[in-house]
């Protein structure tokens, strides 16, 4: 949901800046912008559209500067156009903006500044932080930021600067993330870290509420009422090789087939063979608070709120206890109670969505427990919650997740296993049987992988359908659901998924020969019900693709194609059965020439409501 960047160095700015944006760009690509300073000489450069237009236009008109700052734009307020771009200037022009997030009380402030005579030129809600820094500006560029943030409502994460205070970058977050990098006399900001780690790994993460001073003698940081803070640097362990492509056409391609390293990753070190147990002490959430649980709720968006429907039917069938499953976006404005017994468990790749953070920040002043699961060290959501249990998946570039959702899987089996084993659910046995099982799931998911040819295949002779059903039923339903999100956002194909049983009740009214049905039929309880309900399809002459085990004779003659996947648990199939469905889209949108790795209106993190 937009990225920022800055550098002050000793590097030339503009190459840095505009390699940072394009490691951003997954954040947003409907404009693009720098403004760099040069002796006292500022200037701007924006396009609408993508990094790679904004590259083109300063290799046909150059400019340089001695340090900047960058953005990359999803756009809120004001349609994608280069005059809403970013960088946003004061009326003198000495003074930019760029920012992540959206101002409440933009309208307010807009008018009380045009009342005192401000010039608005954009659409934007970010315009208004520029002239309320103008309005104060003194002399000192952190002061005057400093007092416009006391009068903003909303979320930001921004960057300025200023001709009238050279050499000196001033950021402040209140909501969005902003990583400050310490480099060898040389500094970075950045919304997430991917644009630093080519230069350092020392990087300082600005908590809400906090301001960063970047000048040429180092970084200062300080609260908002203007206190000085000693902030801790961590010391990052990604390396950048992890944001590469790696010889892979798309990071989509390249995330599919990392997943079964992520899942052997997630799972490392906190299993025990010999002892046949999870170990799992790690999450900050005590093992006796955790015995006590007698309710679950599982909050999330988007696929991580399918990994959380995983996480419902496992845990119901592992530990026993009610599990609900919910939109953050609606859990947040629900009328819901917690209690001493209930834990909210809050998923999120990015660790920053805002409705997945304002439902934690809502569980919280109920004072109801909670445990993030999270891919990004650090995120808000990882640092608000009372436990964290982190998601070894690395860089997540694609927009559309994948290996983020098998790990968030391994998460919860984890989790799961072990909240059954502290109930005594679960007896030794019967654990290891699980945990050898889930060792196993990263081979089989590879002999998947390695038939993708037959996936290409088939996805080049579905190309001229329009429309999709998926369905399955129990542990797959999630899986369905899945699959259809990841063949709708990035090939722009109307996709439904439905729980098998459900269908007769209104989606079968669909079913024809021009719309094709997707159905995971792992054997499991429901295998029989499944079997039925693909019957009801072929009855109506529908087309049906099974994603079945590859033992399973009996279905060869039940389905038009079969996608055969390795036997596994009926708790794990979702591990393997997705596999198929994601190949199926990666290969349905490349070959419609769909940007599978940047689709349109979409934006990798959600930081906006
Ligand atoms: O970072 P999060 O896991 O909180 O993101 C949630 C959704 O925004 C995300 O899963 C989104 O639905 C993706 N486009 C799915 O591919």
């Amino acid at each position: 949901m937009c990225g920022i960047i800055g550098y002050l160095g000793a590097k030339r700015v503009v190459p840095v800046l505009l390699d940072g944006l394009k490691k951003l760009e997954y954040r947003g690509y409907d404009s693009a912008g720098i403004a760099v300073v040069e002796d006292s000489q500022l200037t701007v450069r924006r396009v609408k559209g993508k990094i790679s237009l904004l590259e083109e236009s300063i290799r046909s008109s150059p400019v340089d500067g001695k340090f900047g700052i960058g953005h990359t734009r999803w756009a809120t307020h004001g349609s994608p156009s280069e005059e809403n771009a970013h960088p946003h200037q004061d009326c003198t022009g000495s003074l930019v903006v760029v920012h992540n997030g959206i101002i409440e009380n933009y309208l307010s402030l807009k008018k009380s500044l045009k009342e005192e005579g401000h010039k608005f030129l954009t659409e934007t809600d970010t315009e208004v932080i520029v002239h309320l820094i103008e309005k104060y500006f003194q002399g000192r560029l952190e002061e005057a930021t400093l007092k416009a943030v006391q009068e903003l409502d909303g979320a930001f994460a921004l960057a300025a600067i200023s001709t009238q205070d050279p050499d000196k970058i001033v950021a402040a977050k209140m909501g969005p993330p902003i990583a400050v990098g310490l480099g060898d006399k040389e500094y970075f900001i950045s919304s997430d870290i991917n644009p630093i780690l080519a230069y350092t790994r020392k990087i300082v993460f600005l908590e809400d509420e906090e301001l960063a001073v970047i000048e040429p003698e180092g970084v200062s940081f300080k609260n908002f009422k203007g206190n000085k803070l000693k902030k801790t640097v961590d010391e990052i362990t990604w390396s950048p090789l992890m944001i590469e492509k790696r010889g892979y056409k798309h990071f989509m391609l390249k995330e599919i087939f990392e997943q079964p390293q992520v899942v052997r990753d997630t799972l490392q070190g906190r299993i025990s063979l010999e002892r046949g147990k999870v170990l799992l002490e790690e999450t900050g959430l005590s093992p006796q608070l955790l015995k006590a649980i007698k309710r679950m709720v599982i909050v999330a968006c988007g696929t991580s709120y399918h990994a959380g429907l995983f996480g419902e039917y496992l845990l119901e069938n592992l530990i026993q206890i009610p599990v609900e499953v919910e939109f953050s976006s609606e859990y947040r404005y629900r009328d819901f109670k917690v209690d001493e017994e209930s834990l909210a468990v809050f998923i999120s790749q990015s660790g920053e969505t805002a409705d997945t953070l304002a439902a934690l920040r809502a569980v919280k002043e109920r004072k109801g427990k909670s445990l993030a699961i999270s891919n990004t060290v650090k995120s808000s959501i990882a640092r608000e919650a009372d436990g964290i249990l982190y998601t070894h998946a690395g860089p997540e570039i694609g927009v559309a997740a994948t290996k983020t959702f098998s790990a968030q899987m391994a998460a919860l089996a984890l989790l799961a296993l072990y909240l059954a084993q502290l109930k005594r659910k679960i007896d030794k046995k019967a654990t290891l049987t699980l945990i050898q099982e889930l060792q196993r799931l990263p081979h089989k998911m590879e002999i998947i992988l390695n038939a993708e040819k037959s996936l290409e295949k088939l996805a080049q002779s579905f190309l001229p359908y329009s429309h999709f059903l998926y369905l399955g039923r129990w542990i797959s339903f999630p899986v369905a659901l899945e699959g259809a999100l990841k063949l709708k956002e990035i090939s722009y194909i109307h996709a439904e998924a439905y729980p098998g049983g459900e269908m007769k009740h209104g989606p079968i009214a669909l079913i024809d020969n021009q719309m094709p049905t997707l159905a995971v039929i792992p054997k499991d309880r429901v295998y029989e019900k499944m079997m039925s309900n693909i019957s009801e399809v072929k009855t109506r002459n529908g087309h049906v693709l099974g994603v079945v085990f590859e033992d399973d004779e009996e279905i060869k003659d039940k389905v038009d194609e079969v996608i055969p996947i390795p036997v596994t648990d009926p708790l794990f199939t979702p591990f393997l059965t997705v596999l198929p469905l994601q190949l199926f889209a990666y290969y349905i949108a490349t070959k419609r020439g769909a940007d599978v790795d940047q689709p349109r209106n979409l934006a990798k993190s959600v930081t906006v409501e």
